[in-house]
Order: structure tokens, then sequence, then C-alpha cells
């Protein structure tokens, strides 16, 4: 399957587990599916589906992490959107959540999908642990990963000093720019490559590289998100380009230049796939190949 293929099955699972749009929370739900389904590359859940059939996941076992893991990461988007936080209007090529249904609909839009992908993530442990208890434990595994890297130790985390350092009015330490890129952009992509690898069973060996891995992936695809908020398309992208410029944010590539963080995101996505490759407990090669092709489309990414 390519990716265009992998892209198009990904959006048909996460909209198999979109709430109904009914009753007295029928503008949040609209809100909360607007976001979702607007657009998006679906990296997340296309990552997490590959490692889980590289180990021999079944789809039953793997689809709701996959709607779980896209509904994190478009709330992270949602509430990143807002005008206490980057204040965008535009995302995935149409207006921002709050553009459209105002500020307090985006934080609420934002909430509901965080505690969706829970509700996903719990009923599918719940459902695995009555039948099959080795599967509970893996899908258990699974939801506990994507919980801490969502959370203080993650994504949460990291756009906390993200948000403080727009402010602090100093370029920020290299220490800093670490802790950000590895909580607010690289804990997503870990979680969803290692939620899927513990979905299908791998060893702690295979779990500890897969880490490594999504760690530089996830460097590199925000310093090129960086490279792009100074030198993209707005239409090709889907969000306004400048931002980070007219928000006061100093980022890799700011600090960096253009030609040094484009080195940089190659060196990391090389790294990358050296650990992807070191993997010994894979059971589909073609998953692998796959996994290692994405990673090297993602350097040179427009969009
Ligand atoms: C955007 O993520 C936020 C960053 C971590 C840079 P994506 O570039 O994966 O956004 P979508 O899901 O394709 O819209
Ligand atoms: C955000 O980084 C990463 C998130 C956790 C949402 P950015 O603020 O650079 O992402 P974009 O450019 O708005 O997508
Ligand atoms: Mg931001
Ligand atoms: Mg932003
Ligand atoms: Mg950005």
């Amino acid at each position: 399957m390519d990716l265009t293929q992998k892209k198009k099955e990904a959006d048909s699972i996460i909209s198999k587990f979109l709430p109904e749009e009914s009753g007295y929370d029928k503008t949040l739900v609209q809100a909360m599916n607007y976001s979702v389904r607007v657009g998006g590359k679906r990296l997340r859940p296309i990552l997490l589906s590959s490692f889980a059939k590289m180990y021999g996941a079944r789809e039953k076992e793997y689809t709701p992490f996959m709607a779980a893991i896209e509904f994190i990461h478009t709330y992270s988007l949602v509430h990143d959107d807002l005008p206490a936080m980057d204040d965008d209007m535009l995302r995935r090529g149409n207006p921002t959540t709050h553009a459209k249904f105002g500020e307090a609909m985006g934080v609420l839009a934002g909430d509901g999908l965080l505690s969706e992908a829970f509700t996903i993530m719990s009923h599918r442990v719940t459902a695995a642990v009555a039948t099959d208890l080795v599967a509970g434990i893996r899908a258990a595994q699974a939801m506990e990963i994507i919980a801490g890297k969502a959370g203080l130790n993650g994504m949460v985390g990291g756009q906390s000093l993200d948000v403080e350092s727009d402010k602090a009015g100093r370029d920020i330490t290299e220490d800093e720019i670490d802790y950000i890129y590895e909580n607010k952009t690289s804990a997503l992509l870990e979680a969803s490559m290692m939620s899927g690898a513990y979905l299908g069973g791998a060893e702690s060996e295979d779990i500890d590289l897969i880490r490594r891995a999504g760690s530089a992936l996830g460097r590199a695809f925000q310093i090129r998100d960086d490279i792009l908020d100074i030198t993209g398309d707005e239409k090709t992208l889907g969000k306004s380009v400048g931002q980070d410029a007219k928000n006061g944010k100093s980022t890799y590539a700011s600090i960096h230049g253009i030609e040094e963080s484009e080195k940089t995101v190659k060196s990391l996505t090389d790294e990358a796939c050296g650990y992807i490759c070191k993997l010994s407990g894979v059971r589909d090669e073609e998953e692998r190949k796959f996994v290692l092709e994405l990673f090297g489309t993602l350097t040179e990414r427009n969009s």
C-alpha cells in the first residue's frame, strides 16, 4: 500500500470513530468533527498502523488507537491556534476551529477530542481484557504510552515552554529548543510508533530503538515546519506563513538559518532511519520499507 492509499485508509478508519452530531451539544460535536475532517496528513495514525502491522497486530487491535492519536494531535492543533497561543486563523487549508465556531467552542472542541480519545482507548482495553489477557495488556501499554507522551512529560509540557519562551524577549538556549521540540512534537510521534509496536508485542530493545527514531524524526519534522513557516507557500501548506516571526518566536530555523537547518533535518532523518534498520523483531518487511520511505519524503515535504 502506498502513502495515498494509507492516508485514505486512515481517513476512513478515523471517520468511523467520530461522535454523532445531535442533541444539545451538537455545536460542540460539529466543531470537533470539523477539526478532524477538515484535512491533515494523518501522519501519526499512518505510523501507528505501520508499526502495529510490522509486529503482527490485527486490525481491530490497532484501529481504535489510530483514531485516538489523531484526535489528540488534532486537539493539540485546535488549542495551539487559539488567540491565547499562536493566534492562527488558517489550518489544514480552512478557517481554524475557533475562527469558525468561536473561542469557547475552540477550547471545548479540544477538550472533547482529548476525552473522546481516552474513551476510545479505554473501551478497547476493556474489550481486549474480556477476551484475551495478552491483547489486554498490550492495549493498556499502548494507552499508557499515549497518555504519558500527550501530557506533562510530552506535548503539553513542550507547548508550555514554547509559549513562555515567546514572551521571554531573548533567543532561547539550545537546551530549551531541545526540550521544546522533543516534547511538543517528537513525543506524539514517538507515542504513535511505540504504541503500534506495543500492540504487536515488540520486545523492549525494539521499543527503545523506535523511541529514539521517533525522537529524531520529530525534531527533524519540527525544524522542517519552522523552515516552511519562513519559506513555505500558504496555499500548499494550508496554514499561514510568517507566524513564528509575528509571534516573536525564535525557532531552530530562525537561529541557525535555512541552509544549516536543512542539513540538520537530513541528518536527523538519517539517524531515525538508522534505528529502524536495526529493529530485530520485524515480521512484515514491507511495512519497514514503507516507514523508511515515508521518513525520507518528510525531509523535503512542503505541506
Ligand atoms: C503540525 O503537524 C504541528 C507540528 C507538530 C509541526 P502536522 O504537520 O502533522 O499537521 P497535519 O496533521 O498534517 O495538519
Ligand atoms: C505546534 O508547533 C506543535 C503542537 C504541539 C501543536 P507549531 O505551533 O509550530 O505548529 P503549527 O506551525 O502551528 O502547525
Ligand atoms: Mg505553537
Ligand atoms: Mg502554531
Ligand atoms: Mg509551526
